[in-house]
Formats: structure tokens, C-alpha cells, sequence
């Protein structure tokens, strides 16, 4: 098998991966691998902006910010973390303009600034413009910018090798094992340091705003290492997907004066949050939209939606701040949305949790926050946590372009400093990897992927979306360690080596059914309403009880191991603001 070297393997192209690369480079030899073209990554999608205390619309402060991130989180956010996340950010702002990302401007020539859910200005008094956008193709801009960056500062792509695993020398990491998709080779890439920025797993739900490639392969990779997955129960659905599709409608809709009705025609968001009405954070505007649904006050001849009314909007603001959706709405849905309100619905959106990590990005084994040597994650495949158990919109680019450059940071000290030469690659690094694909290959009587796959979708939809009971998540638990075993057998068709997605979805297929049931797992075990996670049958928060991160580790067998560790509540012994309090908006 062909094994190549470099000193730093980046798993993931999209912001949070090529801004670690764009610090890497230069310094160190640094490669990234990804199972799409670079340009394709799901970081693209992010449509409204990015957040940063800058003050250039209304006054602002990091700490207003930080504030907010907490709140957002309903408290469980690691609030040294959010600090460092918001202190930050308007640095990392004007480091993007200088790369080269076109944000839009005010008429004075400064970077414009809009308001988006959850972002206010003294500690929750009213909407502040905190976020910073180029129209609505904000992730657009910034994956464009840093790729360019990338090529120019020497980083090597391999552009459609999908990562299969990690390699191992003790409890070291030090390389990957990846298949090449055009030839479907096994490649051993051996290195010094290894960066897992692969992104989210919307897609082990029916209705999403997620990209076809967002399985989770680095979630279902660190599992099978021993690494453990922190709050996976936080899944945040967007408020506003295009009815039926999930294709995200931005945030910014509302942010630029959109309105959200019910079928009544009613500002159905004055009742459920009356300070900050269709501005409140998702998780709350999520639920409002789905008790209208449920109560009967639903759109359309199914009551089954909900309308984003941009009507008293001008068409020439439509046109310059959100061509995007714009368009989305005109393609998909055939509505005007300068004449006709959007049918919306909401849509699984983001992973709150993830690979647990340091503010370095350095993965952390358990509890006691003991480092895997060699190993990084950062943006949505990580949990560092600043995102609690909801994340505030146009936290996410913020999150993936601060913390990116700060893993890239840790990791050349680490070449540096503590890892000077690589650790030989342990013999038979690839023979998991083998032994998986011979029997997805070889096993003659099993269903169909789609079929599992479309199951496991309905699981996930049915039972573990934004309203959850025990019966539910039970019943989810059974039926995702029945799917593994069904996952297993899967019988793979395709026999040619050449650009194999069947064998590939297979392959995505296993991760998908590891990390559901970790979601479903730490939803059934945390008996309370916090954030994005909420229980008809525990419906108030309990922070006596919880007011802590979940961890689910893979076992022997496929079961998942069930573990908890301490909220880092630093700012909230300094300051009575960050204290856990009611969330009211
Ligand atoms: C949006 O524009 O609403 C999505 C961006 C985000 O999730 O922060």
C-alpha cells in the first residue's frame, strides 16, 4: 500500500480546516484531504454572516457577545471558551478582509453589520447589528478567500479521498487511512499531527438544510477509536428551511425585517418571545413554530407550515441582501418572496456537539481532560463548547475561522516543540479498514442501503427531533442498535473500483448509525429541557441535575457508554450576568 508523508494531515476543506492550513503553511508541511472538491465544502452554504462584537452599526462589546453565547447556550456553554470565541472575533474579521473576503460595506465604507437571533446589546436590552455578511453567501466568500489562500501559500489538496480511519501508535495519533474515490485505492497517510475538520451529520435526518456529504465520517471515526462524543443530544433544527426541501432560508430574512406568520396571518412570535419577537434564538423560535403547527394555526391546506413574509421589504433589498433566497424560493418553491410570503418549516441544521476539545483544538479523551497526542479537531465535527446547548446564529463561522486558526497555532508549536519526528506507523494500520470494506463487499444476502439509510432517517425525524419523550427515545435506542446490525449486512453491489459511492454510502451508512445512537443515547438520559433539547415529559431545565456535558463512548458490541463531565462556569464567579438564570427573550 502507498504511504505518503507530510507533517500535518487536515481531514476536511471546508472554513474551519483551510483556515488551520492557511496557518500551517508556510511553517510546515501541510496537507488536506477531502472527499469533495475543496470549493463544494458544506461551510459554503452558510448563507446570513458571521458574528463580531465590531460596533459598526450600533455600539457593541465582546462581553455583550459573550453574554449572548451563554444565554443562547440556556447556560451550558463553557463560558472560557465563548470568551476566548468573542474576544476574538473582531480581529478575525478584519484578518478575513485583508485575505480578500468581499464583505458587504456600509455607505461610509465600513463592513456592514445586521442583526441576526439571540445577538443584543447590554445584556439583553434589544437586537444589536453584530453580524458581519457579504449578501447572503457569507460561507461562500470565506471558503472561496481561504482556499485561494491555501493554494497560494503552498498547502497540498487531495481533492475526493474520503478518510476511512485514524492510524494509531499506542494512544498516539499519527496518520490517516483514506480511500482514493476515482481508483479506490487504500492510501496510508502518515504524519506528525492529524486535524479532524470534517463538519456535521444533519443527514441522519429526513428533513435538513445539510449538504448529501454531511455524514458525520469524523464522528463515526472517533468513536471507533475510544474517543468519546460531548452533548450530542444538542441537534438544532433552523426555523426556516423551504417547506418539504429543508434548503436553508438565511436567518438574515428575518434579520433584514422579515416576519414569520402562521396560517391565521398572525405575528405568531409576539406571543412566545415579546422583547425580540422573530429575532429570539432558533432553538425557541423552532418550537413556537412547531406548537402553531401542532395547535392547528399551521399554513397551507395541510396546516403543516409556517410563512417567512418578506413582503414589506423592497424588491431592490431583496435583490441586494438576499439574492440568494431570493432565488432558492423562486427555483424550489416558485414564490416571489417580494410578493408572497415563503412556506417554511424547520429543518436539522447544526450539531451542537462533537469531538470534545480544548480552546486549542487538542481532542480530550475524558473527564479529566487528558490529551490524545498528535490528534485536533475543530469546527462542527468539534465540541469545544461554545456552543452549549444552542448555538446563536452566525456563531458558527465565527466558531469555525477562530478556533481553526488557533489549532493551526497549537499544532506548530506541537511540531515544534514536543513532536520533532514522526512515530512509525504501528504494522497493519489499514486493517480495519480491510476488514471493513471485504465484508460490506463480500456479504451476499443483506438489504439494500437506501433502505436502512431511509429508516434510520424516519427514526431520527420521528423520535429525536426538536420534541422528545422517554417512549420516543426508547423506542429510537432499540430500533438504531437494530439498524446497526442491519448496517453491517448491507449488501454492496457494486463491484468496480472506480468512484464506488455505493460502497462509500455503506461505509458513511456505518457512522451514521454510531453517532444517532449517541444522540439518541445521551437524549434519552438527560431528563430535563435545556436548549435545543427538549422534553415534553422534563420540561423545565434542572441545573441541580444537570447542568453538565454528556460524553457517549462506542463499546465492544456497539453500545454506547454513558458519561458525564463539569460546565466550565468561569465568568459566572466574576460576574452575576453569566450566573444560570430563567431565559426569558
Ligand atoms: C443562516 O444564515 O441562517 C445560517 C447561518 C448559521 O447557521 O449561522
Amino acid at each position: 500500500m502507498q504511504v505518503l508523508y507530510h507533517d500535518v494531515i487536515i481531514v476536511g476543506a471546508g472554513l474551519a480546516g483551510l483556515r488551520a492550513a492557511v496557518e500551517v503553511a508556510g511553517k510546515h508541511d501541510a496537507a488536506v484531504l477531502s472527499k469533495l472538491h475543496p470549493l463544494r465544502s458544506h461551510s459554503g452554504a452558510a448563507q446570513g454572516g458571521i458574528s463580531a462584537a465590531l460596533g459598526n452599526a450600533d455600539k457593541d462589546s465582546p462581553e455583550w457577545h459573550a453574554y449572548d453565547t451563554v444565554k443562547g447556550s440556556d447556560y451550558l456553554a463553557d463560558q472560557y471558551a465563548v470568551q476566548v470565541m468573542c474576544n476574538d472575533a473582531p480581529r478575525a474579521i478584519i484578518e478575513l478582509e485583508h485575505l480578500g473576503v468581499p464583505f458587504s460595506r456600509f455607505d461610509d465604507g465600513r463592513i456592514a453589520q445586521r442583526p441576526f437571533g439571540g445577538h443584543t446589546r447590554n445584556y439583553g436590552e434589544a437586537p444589536v447589528r453584530r453580524t458581519c455578511y457579504a449578501a447572503d453567501r457569507t460561507g461562500h466568500v470565506c471558503l472561496h478567500t481561504l482556499y485561494e489562500q491555501s493554494l497560494r501559500k503552498g498547502v497540498r489538496f487531495y481533492d475526493e479521498f474520503q478518510v476511512l480511519d485514524l492510524c494509531r501508535s499506542e494512544d498516539a495519533v499519527n496518520g490517516v487511512v483514506a480511500v482514493e474515490l476515482k481508483t479506490g485505492r487504500l492510501v496510508l497517510f502518515h504524519a506528525r499531527a492529524v486535524l479532524l475538520a470534517t463538519g456535521g451529520y444533519g443527514k441522519a435526518w429526513r428533513t435538513t438544510s445539510n449538504a448529501f456529504a454531511n455524514t458525520g465520517d469524523g464522528l463515526g471515526i472517533a468513536l471507533n477509536n475510544g474517543i468519546p462524543l460531548e452533548d450530542m443530544e444538542f441537534v438544532q433544527f433552523h426555523p426556516t428551511g423551504l417547506y418539504q426541501l429543508g434548503i436553508l432560508i438565511t436567518e438574515a430574512a428575518r434579520g433584514e425585517g422579515g416576519v414569520l406568520r402562521n396560517g391565521l396571518g398572525e405575528r405568531f412570535m409576539e406571543r412566545y418571545a415579546p422583547s425580540i419577537k422573530d429575532l429570539a434564538p432558533r432553538d425557541i423560535v423552532s418550537r413556537s413554530i412547531y406548537s402553531e403547527i401542532m395547535e392547528g394555526r399551521g399554513a397551507g391546506p395541510m396546516k403543516d407550515h409556517v410563512l417567512l413574509d418578506l413582503t414589506a421589504l423592497s424588491r431592490e433589498k431583496i435583490a441586494g441582501k438576499l439574492p440568494e433566497i431570493e432565488s432558492f424560493s423562486k427555483i424550489y418553491l416558485g414564490v416571489d418572496p417580494a410578493v408572497k410570503p415563503i412556506p417554511v418549516q424547520p429543518t436539522c441544521h447544526y450539531a451542537m456537539g462533537g469531538i470534545p476539545t480544548d480552546v486549542n483544538g487538542r481532542v480530550i479523551m475524558n473527564d479529566d481532560g487528558a490529551e490524545v497526542y498528535g490528534f485536533w479537531a475543530a469546527g462542527e465535527v468539534a465540541c469545544v463548547s461554545v456552543h452549549g446547548a444552542n448555538r446563536l446564529g452566525s456563531n458558527s463561522l465565527l466558531d469555525l475561522i477562530v478556533f481553526g486558526r488557533r489549532a493551526g497555532k497549537d499544532i506548530n508549536r506541537f511540531l515544534d516543540r514536543e513532536c520533532l519526528s514522526p512515530l512509525p506507523l504501528a504494522t497493519g494500520s489499514a486493517d480495519k479498514v480491510r476488514a471493513m470494506i471485504s465484508r460490506l463487499r463480500e456479504s451476499g444476502d443483506g438489504e439494500p442501503l437506501a433502505r436502512v439509510r431511509n429508516d434510520l432517517q424516519s427514526i431520527m425525524m420521528d423520535n429525536v427531533s426538536v420534541f422528545r419523550d422517554e417512549e420516543g427515545l426508547s423506542g429510537a435506542v432499540e430500533q438504531i442498535a437494530a439498524l446497526q446490525k442491519r448496517a453491517e449486512a448491507i449488501r454492496v453491489l457494486d463491484r468496480s473500483s472506480t468512484f464506488n459511492t455505493e460502497l462509500l454510502e455503506a461505509i458513511e451508512l456505518q457512522h451514521m448509525v454510531n453517532y444517532s445512537l449517541a444522540v439518541a443515547v445521551a437524549a434519552r438520559e438527560r431528563k430535563e429541557t435545556r436548549g435545543a433539547h427538549s422534553r415534553d415529559d422534563y420540561p423545565e431545565r434542572d441545573d441541580a441535575n444537570w447542568l453538565k456535558h454528556s460524553l457517549c463512548y462506542l463499546e465492544e458490541g456497539g453500545r454506547i457508554r454513558y458519561g458525564q463531565k463539569s460546565v466550565d462556569l468561569s465568568l459566572a464567579e466574576t460576574k452575576a450576568e453569566f450566573v444560570p438564570k430563567e431565559r426569558k427573550y
